[in-house]
């Protein structure tokens, strides 16, 4: 390649040509704008981006998750610089900063029907190990909701290991909110018990997991359900009503066919495309 390449950290100064290629790499899928400062001051994991000749054309993020894994997101190369070789440099730096910090497994989610991306990961080695549909729920008209009886917020973190971990099978080993899928694992339960994401009604044994990783005031996403469809659908809602967030968000694997038929006819409209997770191992 005759141009000259240069990744390096993202700066605030950056904040808009970061938007601008998120704009045209991705049009229906943008929120790098309110995430930005997130990513930017994350000590842990490098937001990247990449310049030719001095123009910002791509941007990508490492992200350490609480297993200890790395999470390779938001990754956008400008459309009239892909295919010239910028995706396999972020691959290369994400490869280089998981060797520096010993992680061994990486992972990352794209569209079913995205080959490119699908492509690149497995040109490092990456291979396919779950399938996820989204599914939402717009709350603007929806009734308010009475008050729904017995959740409780779950703070032991064992309880949540007991409640979650027997059902890792069923929910084809993730759990997702902001399109981020979390490997379940006792250390992911132990988190999510301390950040107040996990409840139960020890009457009827329902168990949800709820929240969001960043933009709260988007929507409420429900990444673990079980038990009574009708009860934990009724308090989800009045989470997302308390909160004032518009829209409720589920992402469960296809094989989980009784989520998928509960979501459908209580309302929420299925995604436009499935999502894949890649995992590469011993990186
Ligand atoms: C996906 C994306 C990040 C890839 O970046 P890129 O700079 O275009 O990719 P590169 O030129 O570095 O690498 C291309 C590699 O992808 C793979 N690839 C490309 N097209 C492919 C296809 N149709 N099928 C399979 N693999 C393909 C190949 O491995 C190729 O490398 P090779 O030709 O040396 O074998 C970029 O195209 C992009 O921003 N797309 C829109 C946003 C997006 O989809 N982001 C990712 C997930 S949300």
């Amino acid at each position: 390649m005759a141009d000259e390449m240069r990744l390096r950290p993202a700066v605030q100064q950056d904040l808009d040509q970061v938007v601008f290629v998120e704009s045209q790499a991705t049009p229906s899928l943008r929120y790098l704008a309110r995430v930005f400062d997130l990513f930017l001051n994350d000590q842990e994991g490098e937001f990247s981006v990449a310049e030719m000749n001095g123009q910002l054309v791509a941007c990508g993020k490492f992200t350490v998750q609480a297993d200890g894994s790395a999470w390779l997101e938001a990754l956008r190369v400008l459309p009239d610089y892909q295919g010239l070789g910028v995706g396999k440099r972020f691959y290369q730096r994400f490869f280089e900063a998981a060797a520096s910090k010993k992680i061994t497994t990486m992972r990352m989610y794209t569209n079913i029907s995205n080959a490119t991306s699908k492509g690149l990961a497995e040109r490092f080695g990456f291979q396919r190990v779950a399938t996820y549909r989204g599914a939402s729920l717009d709350l603007q008209g929806q009734p308010s909701v009475s008050d729904p009886i017995g959740f409780e917020m779950v703070r032991s973190p064992q309880r949540a290991k007991d409640l979650l971990m027997p059902h890792h099978q069923q929910w084809t080993g993730f759990v997702v909110m902001n399109r981020t899928f979390y490997s379940l694992t006792p250390d992911l339960c132990v988190t999510w018990a301390a950040e107040g994401k996990v409840y139960e009604d020890q009457i009827d044994g329902s168990v949800i997991a709820l929240g969001a990783r960043f933009m709260p005031e988007q929507a409420l996403h429900i990444a673990f359900a079980h038990g009574d469809m009708e009860h934990w659908l009724t308090f989800a809602l009045q989470r997302a009503m308390e909160l004032g967030v518009r829209r409720i968000q589920c992402m469960y694997p296809p094989s989980h066919e009784d989520m998928e038929t509960f979501l459908l006819g209580k309302g929420f409209r299925l995604d436009d495309y499935d999502c894949i997770v890649m995992e590469a191992v011993d990186c």
